[in-house]
């Protein structure tokens, strides 16, 4: 796990209270894995909605000796209000991330992804106020951007949601807009755009294209590309969420609180690179990967065509600077899947 040095120093120099919602998730785990590192104290909560234990323990590890004695683990609901508050008694930084991801999810069982997305972050909200932590740092997405075509996005101009997961990210954003109005409550949503690494969940309908294709690959699987593959993303290594969600939680600068910003690498990659670039990173694994060729099929419901951040906000109000560019993260993301995927008896023929 890679932050910036300066980063890391600072954080080594304090120690607070954080509570990290949905840490059995991927970016949960990860951010609890590097405030462990660091010395500090976590509370975290999940439900196992879509999580897993394993993530929890892989993140315990990750943070070296002893760390985990610093961690107390909150198996829990966010749509509960009595869990979100107890949950954040005496804690210092929420990192809120615990939410059902996934727009088809969302557009097969709006009322799920509602309560989860919505009631659940609301409860969050009421909880983290109630308790007068310092600052709620929380997921947003940049599904919020929905139908406004303008390349690369600005935080400032959004367009129509196009899926009932969008509309929850936003609703998110407006809460928070207005708590921090009514209340003086201090938050700062994160934009993701489609974050990547190692613990990002293969499995399900559900999964995110990166591990999906990557396990599809590793297990000889057919690799499916939805529409012509020329759909673009702004891919975003984990080490680059991380890193916002820690300057957003530090920031001592006034303006850079209540503001939303984009979080990514603020570069353009369509899947068809994107395929091929996993295959190639994947290729010493199996010589049958190096010639696997995707199969097309329809555009998927609710996708946006092109997605790429402006991300001069969160440098200029965060200090922001992406240290993973796409190829790097993937270099650093697919040992794991190999670990997860590869036979027995191709892991023994890389080694
Ligand atoms: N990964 C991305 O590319 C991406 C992009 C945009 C936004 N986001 C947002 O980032 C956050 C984290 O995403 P992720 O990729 O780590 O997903 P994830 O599914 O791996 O993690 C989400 C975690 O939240 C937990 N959770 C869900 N509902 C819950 C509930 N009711 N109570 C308690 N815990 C609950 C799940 O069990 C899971 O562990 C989410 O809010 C997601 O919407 C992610």
């Amino acid at each position: 796990m890679a932050i910036p040095q300066a980063l890391r120093a600072f954080l080594e120099g304090t120690r607070h209270r954080w509570l990290v919602t949905g840490s059995a998730g991927f970016i949960g785990s990860h951010l609890i894995e590097t405030l462990l590192a660091c010395g500090q104290e976590v509370v975290s909560l999940d439900n196992f909605a879509t999580g897993h234990r394993r993530n929890l323990f892989e993140a315990e590890a990750g943070a070296g000796a002893g760390a985990a004695r610093h961690h107390r683990f909150i198996e829990g609901d966010i749509r509960d209000p009595a869990t979100c508050r107890a949950a954040c008694e005496g804690v210092d930084f929420v990192l809120h991330q615990a939410a059902l991801g996934s727009v088809p999810r969302s557009i097969a069982d709006p009322l799920t992804t509602h309560a989860a997305n919505a009631t659940g972050f609301l409860n969050m909200l009421v909880a983290s106020r109630d308790a007068g932590v310092r600052r709620f740092v929380y997921a947003a997405s940049s599904s919020t951007y929905g139908d406004h075509p303008a390349l690369p996005k600005l935080e400032e101009a959004i367009g129509r949601p196009l899926s009932p997961y969008a509309v929850t990210k936003y609703l998110d954003e407006l809460y928070a807009d207005v708590f921090a109005r009514c209340y003086g409550i201090e938050a700062i949503g994160l934009r993701y755009f489609n974050v990547f690494g190692a613990r990002q969940d293969p499995e399900g309908a559900y999964a995110a294209v990166i591990p999906k294709w990557a396990r599809a690959l590793l297990a000889g699987e057919t690799v499916f590309v939805n529409g012509d593959g020329e759909t673009s993303r702004d891919f975003c290594y984990i080490d680059n969420a991380v890193q916002a969600n820690l300057l957003a939680a530090l920031s001592g600068d006034p303006d850079a609180v209540n503001q939303v910003y984009n979080v990514a690498v603020g570069e353009r990659t369509s899947l068809n690179a994107l395929f091929g670039m996993i295959r190639d990173s994947l290729a010493g694994t199996h010589e049958a990967i190096a010639a696997a060729k995707p199969q097309y099929r329809d555009f998927r419901a609710g996708d946006v065509r092109h997605s790429q951040a402006d991300i001069g906000k969160a440098a200029r109000l965060l200090g922001y600077r992406p240290t993973h560019r796409l190829e790097e993260g993937l270099r650093e993301a697919m040992p794991w899947y190999v670990r997860q995927f590869a036979p027995a008896q191709e892991l023994a023929a890389v080694k």
